[in-house]
């Protein structure tokens, strides 16, 4: 049996005074402030090989003193997690699905040879930090307090094997929509010199590695007008695989919503299963195939595909306008923000804000 960790506490000093956080809040953008607080807790492997967490601590936010010759700063061993916390009319403040988050964290800690970390843990790091840091949850329309919690390989050593010394951290950030100012639809721009993932790589997992790899093309992206990436999956030719940073869907006129196979590739994105959920219950057909480019540009063109959409933790659901790639464009019809896009992502945002029931039992309160 394991017992829980007990955290000890140390408050800021210098916490930002309740004038600068509140100019921060009216427009946090996103990715850009910090909360006052961190949560670290410390892994280490002793001398007979065993391993475990220790160290748990709430404690000012501020730089991480790391030996340069630490793993993470050469090999990348290295996972996050992306969640929210939400303001309710009330004052409480809740997160959406944590232990769907603190379950994909180990999945990703097993891809990279990380330790998992009791689910507990997980979710008491982001008890301790919202509790104290619940002033900085934002409750403009759609915003939020971002949450980031992510491990580390600390331990000072240039071989190529697992960290031994490993550290778990969680911060938080006021966010408000990711793609910045109002919601609008998107351009994104298909990666056809780029791929997001191999074959039992690493594409699955959270891990850094994904996003760094992401950067040129999404370069390439910017350089045409464009928000985001588009990767293909490098085994089905044309099929699409996921956005730099989120997962994509496909509404069909006659009542399809189609989404890419989870395929060992793809992000196991939270609001991805959570749009399947509530599609399903809307009497949506769901269905996670295959779907390629030559679908999409045919199925606009006859009018069957009415609406696109790209759905994360950071992107909640926002809408997809247009394709752009090396040859031509596909345009999503109308303004590209749908029906059925908008009126899913009002009741994801109503459950998450509190503003609609529950009914799925996905609100845990921090
Ligand atoms: C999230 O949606 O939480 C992510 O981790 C994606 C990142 C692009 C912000």
């Amino acid at each position: 049996m394991t017992t829980a960790l007990e955290f000890t506490q140390q408050l800021s000093e210098h916490p930002k005074s309740a004038e600068e956080r509140a100019a921060i809040l009216a427009n946090p953008g996103f990715g850009n402030h910090f909360t006052d607080h961190t949560v670290v807790v410390d892994y280490k492997v002793d001398v007979d090989g065993n391993g475990g967490w220790s160290n748990a601590r709430l404690e000012p936010y501020g730089p991480i003193m790391l030996d340069p010759s630490a793993a993470v700063l050469h090999y990348g061993q290295e996972i996050f997690e992306g969640m929210k916390a939400y303001k309710h009319a009330d004052g409480t403040v809740w997160t959406f699905r944590p232990e769907e988050n603190a379950k994909r964290m180990n999945l990703s800690a097993r891809r990279l040879a990380l330790p998992e970390l009791p689910e507990e843990t997980f979710l008491e790091s982001l008890r301790r930090l919202v509790a104290v840091d619940k002033e900085w949850v934002p409750t403009g329309e759609g915003d939020a307090l971002y949450l980031r919690p992510f491990m580390i390989a600390t331990e000072a050593f240039l071989g190529v094997r697992p960290a031994r010394e490993v550290s778990f951290r969680v911060i938080a950030s006021p966010a408000g929509n990711y793609f910045g100012g109002e919601l609008q639809p998107v351009s994104i721009w298909l990666s056809e010199n780029y791929a997001r993932a191999g074959r039992g790589g690493t594409g699955e997992a959270k891990c850094g590695g994904n996003y760094a790899a992401s950067l040129a093309p999404q370069l390439e992206a910017e350089a045409q007008g464009c928000k985001q990436v588009l990767f293909l999956d490098p085994f089905n030719d044309n099929a699409v695989e996921e956005l730099g940073g989120m997962n994509i869907f496909f509404v069909f006129a006659d009542g399809r919503l189609v989404t890419p196979e989870l395929n060992g590739n793809i992000l196991r994105g939270v609001t991805r299963s959570s749009v399947i959920q509530l599609a399903k219950d809307r009497g949506l057909d769901v269905q996670e195939r295959k779907i390629t480019i030559d679908e999409w540009r045919a199925g606009v063109e006859s009018g069957e595909i009415t609406e696109v959409f790209a759905c994360g933790t950071a992107a909640v659901i926002t809408p997809i306008g247009e394709l752009k790639t090396q040859h031509g464009s596909i345009a999503s019809p109308g303004s590209g923000a749908g029906e059925v896009s908008m009126s899913i992502r009002k009741q994801l945002l109503g459950i998450q804000t509190g503003t609609v029931e529950d009914t799925y039992g996905w609100m845990t309160r921090l």
